[in-house]
């Protein structure tokens, strides 16, 4: 049997990647592909664990949260109730709101990308996606997509770390070129012109 495809939707905060996996998702539907959607961090025990990071309810050292997703992620391809890889196997493409980009984008702000992309390494023999589409929006797009009304301190705060968060995303591409595939479409205009724009990168994987 045919394996599924593995798409994987990056971005930075605000870059609209999760309002675009409807709409791919449809298209994947409508040509009758067996489909189906996913995120990291996930739903399970340890992307639990990292939402909980999230609102302050536990805290951690920086290398542990980047482990904790290196973690979740292999959990999120092998577990035994609806792991991506067996599922895959199986015939059914997957749609990925984030998967080991983002990794090497958020954790390298703060830690040595090389350190990031070796934690991953157990994913990244497991599965690579088939392609990663990278939303680009600038900056201030995002920030705009973000808020509209908050303290000028945390927008600069804010600020500082979409744009090193996106170079990193480019670092990473650069790094890894040749190695991976990845699309950069551009993010920006109406969710129609954008869903657009992902299509035309997404199709070609299916022809
Ligand atoms: P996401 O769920 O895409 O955010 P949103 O609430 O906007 O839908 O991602 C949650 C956060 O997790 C996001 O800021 C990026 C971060 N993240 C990492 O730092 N490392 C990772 O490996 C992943 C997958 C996400």
């Amino acid at each position: 049997m045919e394996k599924g495809k593995f798409i994987v939707l990056e971005g930075i905060d605000g870059s609209g990647k999760s309002s675009q996996m409807g709409p791919l998702m449809e298209r994947l539907r409508a040509l009758g592909i067996p489909c189906r959607d996913t995120r990291e961090p996930t739903g399970g025990p340890v992307g639990s664990l990292i939402r909980q990071i999230f609102t302050g309810r536990v805290t951690a050292d920086n290398r542990v949260i980047a482990a904790l997703y290196a973690a979740d992620r292999i959990d999120h391809l092998v577990n035994g109730v609806d792991g991506l890889c067996a599922a895959i196997d199986q015939g059914i493409t997957v749609v990925s709101d984030r998967y080991y980009f983002s990794s090497y984008a958020y954790h390298s702000v703060d830690m040595d990308m090389d350190w990031v992309i070796q934690a991953n390494a157990v994913s990244a023999g497991l599965l690579r996606p088939t392609l990663t589409v990278f939303l680009d929006v600038p900056v201030e797009t995002a920030l705009e997509r973000i808020h509209k009304n908050r303290v000028v301190e945390e927008i600069f705060d804010r600020e500082d770390r979409l744009r090193k968060t996106r170079e990193l995303y480019f670092r990473a591409f650069e790094r890894l070129e040749g190695v991976e595939r990845v699309a950069v479409v551009d993010g920006t205009g109406s969710e129609d012109e954008v869903a657009r724009r992902i299509w035309a990168a997404v199709e070609p994987c299916f022809s």
